[in-house]
């Protein structure tokens, strides 16, 4: 799969067949978080990877997935369809406020390498942070941003053109809608406001 088909087609997973993610697909992940872009290249984060069964289970608890599903289903609840394993993105403030950003770059990254290996993600902001920071040991000093959880995807997801609401829907069980805008709607040519197609 290359760099573009794997952008287009990436999508996020919020229900997971049970099975094992291989440590080195985890391990990929993190490493292309690794050599994401870094605004100065000052490199803050860390990322704890979470593939023990007990803890991946302790750590259901601790994060909210689907927050923005329309009609706000509880996704993923069941034994049967929870993420295989977490990463943990973590941060250290660097006093350059563009740092925030390598998170999106990192986040990204992580979410492209488990798609173009087959496997399916989930970036996590919904986090409860003091609970998930206890159960992981993270120093008072380190901050939690979000966590990505990865598995084996269980449901189908695909953009639809967005028309009155930006909520994603279930339109049939296991098939997510995700209503993306209008490529023409957000692009302009040379100046704001001009549309050229
Ligand atoms: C910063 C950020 C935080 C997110 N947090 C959550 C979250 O807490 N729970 C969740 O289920 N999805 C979360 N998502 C995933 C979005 O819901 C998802 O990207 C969006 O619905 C578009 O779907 P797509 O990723 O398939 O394009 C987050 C995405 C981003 C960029």
């Amino acid at each position: 799969m290359d760099v573009i088909e794997a952008m287009k087609t990436r999508r996020t997973i919020r229900r997971f067949k049970q099975g094992t993610v291989p440590r080195e697909v985890l391990l990929e992940m993190a490493d292309c978080a690794r050599l994401a872009p870094s605004a100065a290249n000052l490199q803050p984060l860390k990322y704890i990877v979470i593939d023990d069964p007990k803890t991946v289970k302790e750590l259901y608890g601790g994060v909210k997935l689907g927050s923005y599903l329309k009609g706000s289903e509880v996704i993923g609840g069941d034994d049967g369809e929870r993420p295989s394993a977490y990463i943990a993105v973590l941060f250290k403030e660097t006093g350059v406020p563009w740092s925030l950003r390598d998170i999106g770059a990192s986040v990204q990254n992580m979410l492209l390498a488990a798609h173009s290996r087959g496997f399916a993600a989930c970036w996590i902001a919904n986090v409860k942070r003091e609970q998930v920071k206890s159960l992981l040991r993270i120093p008072d000093d380190v901050q939690l941003d979000c966590m990505v959880a990865v598995g084996i995807p269980a449901e189908k997801s695909a953009p639809v053109e967005m028309k009155d609401s930006s909520l994603y829907y279930y339109e049939k069980p296991l098939n997510l809608r995700v209503p993306k805008r209008k490529l023409e709607d957000i692009v302009f040519f040379n100046s704001f406001g001009e549309k050229t197609f």
